[in-house]
């Protein structure tokens, strides 16, 4: 296949926003519409050669729609309006101009597994019994005074929640604030794939569905089975959801949704596929016959430790599954997890965490797949773990029946940390406080910064980010691991007919490595390369003609392609 055969999202770079802390345009310390407008050319300018953009080619935003913000969004009270935190639909509609015009492809975070509380919906389901909405929800009767059946809420506690006015329980599989639609009702069917048309005709290129393998329930409500000695600290997760996730009415309806977005041009379906499922789980949403999720995340890959040979199998594990014609999606992280450097630096020996950014930054942007990055991620930016509780913003998850304090997702979610001044350039006023505390790392690691020094992480992502773009093998090219048992380092080339290209990675924080791989040495262009802890310098000139060296620094980075 040629480049231009191939879609826009399988060839480009997704970039997730987290808008509430992105870029406030207007000082009120809550990121906004206009405040991502702002720094639009900062992720593609729409010139190649930019020397400041980052260049990626979409951007999803995590939700925007009306909301009153006990999830931050993830709890929807009006699916055709913003909220007014972030803006206008002109606002909106000035977005998608500006970024198309830039070349980057706008996704919007779709959360239809749930409702707000406060949606109108559910407001007149819970009235009565017998209102037009009564069965948009799912209402059972509890059993002998307790709720109808063992399932729980992913956030704590039971997942029914009983309603004095109806005399029922309603269920939910987050928090009692989002009750789950009734997906088994045609006319909630139709009533989404309604809303779905009114983003796709203002211009939406496609959509990230939260929580899609939750929709559908078991018509008969039978209790979950627990698992056998299982003992996580998420009472949830000692259940097996058998009647609640995953369910093949679940196909059907991602199906469903997908025959929407092909009424129209080019249109993409991500979908978070997470709850308990398996990587065999996840790899059923592209459907069949390709028809379900164009990419569904998986968190196999996320959730390895930072070592090669679980990586490795975590990439070839989905080399194996991934149905011909599809393609794989990759990232580290997302807004609820911990970032990767944040995750990483305990549990390995690298106590360098420029290098390991590095290694990942190259991971990601050279396996076969989709990458999506998180904001900030490209400057390094890690957890705030000492937010005060009276500051947190993440209220939805429940605190454990013994009382824990449970883990919250603000530390991932802080300010994008753009250049030294006060509020990390974030937001600027009188309004002292941002939505979340700024990282106190901000002076040193910040856009400003990064984009100034060219040895930064920054300059380092926006070089594989060109690279990538101009390389078919890396785009699409076949993926072979080098090394069977890798234990040290990862060793893969990516191949089409015509162009090789190998990527090498040293995991090891103070050895220098033999690197003995079955392959001819001479003659490589060395496209991109990084070594020494911390310093990051190049062992060539980019663009000279190498051969594969006897042996690899510590944290040492090549790529290389065949001359
Ligand atoms: C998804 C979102 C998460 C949210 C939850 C409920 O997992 O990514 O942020 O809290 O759904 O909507």
């Amino acid at each position: 296949m040629t480049l231009k055969t191939k879609t826009w999202w399988e060839r480009g770079i997704i970039y997730q926003i987290y808008p509430l802390t992105f870029a406030d345009s207007n000082g009120d310390g809550v990121g906004d519409l206009q405040g991502i407008i702002q720094r639009l050319d900062y992720l593609n300018d729409g010139n190649p050669n930019s020397d400041t953009s980052l260049g990626i080619d979409a951007i999803w935003l995590s939700p925007i729609n009306k909301s009153p913000m006990f999830d931050n969004g993830y709890d929807v009270s009006d699916y055709r309006e913003i909220c007014p935190t972030f803006g206008t639909l002109e606002d909106f509609d000035e977005l998608i101009r500006e970024a198309h015009q830039r070349g980057i492809k706008v996704i919007l975070d779709l959360v239809v597994n749930h409702t707000s509380d406060r949606h109108d919906w559910f407001v007149e389901s819970r009235s009565s019994r017998d209102n037009p909405k009564a069965d948009w929800y799912l209402w059972q009767e509890g059993y002998k005074d307790n709720p109808p059946n063992n399932w729980l809420s992913y956030f704590g506690g039971s997942g029914w929640t009983f309603c004095p006015e109806r005399g029922q329980y309603y269920f939910h599989t987050f928090n009692a604030n989002q009750p789950d639609l009734n997906w088994r009702n045609p006319d909630v069917r139709e009533e989404v794939f309604d809303i779905i048309r009114f983003w796709l005709d203002r211009g939406v290129d496609g959509f990230r569905l939260d929580a899609s393998s939750a929709y559908s329930k078991d018509k008969y409500f039978r209790d979950n089975p627990l698992k056998f000695a299982s003992s996580d600290k998420n009472d949830y997760n000692n259940y097996h959801h058998l009647y609640e996730k995953n369910l093949p009415e679940n196909h059907e309806i991602v199906r469903e949704i997908r025959q929407v977005l092909d009424e129209y041009d080019d249109r993409l379906l991500v979908g978070e596929t997470f709850i308990d499922n398996t990587l065999y789980d996840s790899i059923a949403f592209y459907g069949a016959n390709n028809d379900e999720l164009h990419l569904p995340f998986t968190f196999e890959f996320a959730f390895s430790p930072w070592y090669p040979g679980h990586l490795q199998r975590e990439i070839e594990r989905k080399e194996l599954l991934t149905p011909q014609g599809a393609q794989p999606v990759y990232f580290w992280d997302n807004h609820d997890i911990p970032r990767h450097l944040s995750r990483w630096v305990d549990c390995s020996l690298c106590v360098d965490s420029m290098a390991i950014a590095m290694a990942a930054a190259t991971l990601l942007l050279t396996v076969r797949g989709t990458p999506v990055l998180y904001y900030g991620q490209e400057i390094g930016m890690v957890d705030y773990d000492d937010i005060p509780p009276e500051l947190s913003r993440d209220k939805a998850i429940a605190p454990s029946p013994s009382g824990e304090v449970p883990e919250r997702r603000d530390g991932a979610r802080t300010p994008m940390q753009w250049d030294d001044s006060p509020q990390a350039g974030f937001s600027f006023g009188k309004n002292p406080q941002p939505w979340l505390p700024v990282h106190p790392n901000y002076k040193e690691v910040n856009v400003a910064a990064q984009l100034r020094d060219p040895r930064s992480l920054l300059n380092f992502y926006r070089r594989l980010v060109a690279l990538r773009r101009d390389s078919e093998a890396l785009l699409w090219g076949r993926l072979r691991t080098l090394i069977h048992y890798p234990y040290e380092h990862l060793a893969y080339l990516r191949e089409t007919d015509d162009e090789m290209v190998l990527v090498v990675i040293n995991f090891s924080y103070e050895k220098p490595l033999i690197l003995d791989i079955p392959i001819e040495r001479q003659g490589w262009k060395l496209l991109i390369s990084a070594r020494d802890r911390r310093v990051n310098s190049y062992r060539e000139e980019t663009g000279t003609t190498i051969d594969i060296p006897e042996k690899l620094d510590a944290f040492e980075i090549l790529v290389l392609q065949k001359v």
